[in-house]
């Protein structure tokens, strides 16, 4: 079988709404911004990308599930279902490519909910505060 050239890139709920949510915390960039970013990224590193957003649960189990079959390595922001989803916790679990959990904010700093993520200990690893750069930072740790 040849070798998978894909990242999945997931974006979780209200995530479309970036550009215009909370942007003291999130950022000016919308969804659209970093997408073109994260894609311009990738091409000059000979990576695919697929990326995709949901504000359902299911929509993003079924997006890992398909990721699992496609892609090498997935990058995810699962903004608020890592506090709360353990359906995403065991599909991360569930699926071979390794899973880089990735936060706009560091949500370490943030309010004591969002310091605990159920999905980041099934993650290969997690990047958390650096704005849109931590997706980038996530693609770089699959690519390398
Ligand atoms: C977030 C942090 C989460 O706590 C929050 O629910 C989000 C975004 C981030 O990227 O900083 O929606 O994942």
């Amino acid at each position: 079988m040849a070798a998978k050239k894909k990242i999945a890139v997931i974006h979780g709920p209200n995530l479309n709404l970036l550009g215009l949510r909370e942007t003291s915390i999130y950022g000016q960039e919308t969804l659209d911004e970093i997408n073109a970013t994260l894609k311009r990224y990738a091409d000059s590193k000979n990576v695919e990308l697929s990326v995709f957003q949901s504000n359902s649960e299911g929509e993003i189990l079924d997006e890992l599930h398909k990721a699992n079959e496609e892609a090498f390595g997935v990058v995810i922001n699962p903004a608020a279902y890592s506090h709360t989803s353990v359906a995403i916790r065991d599909a991360i679990s569930a699926i071979v490519p390794p899973v880089v959990e990735v936060h706009l904010s560091n949500i370490y700093s943030r309010e004591e909910f969002r310091q605990k993520s159920l999905t980041a200990s099934v993650c290969a690893g997690v990047v958390t505060g650096f704005g849109s750069y931590s997706y980038i930072l996530g693609i770089k740790a699959l690519i390398n």
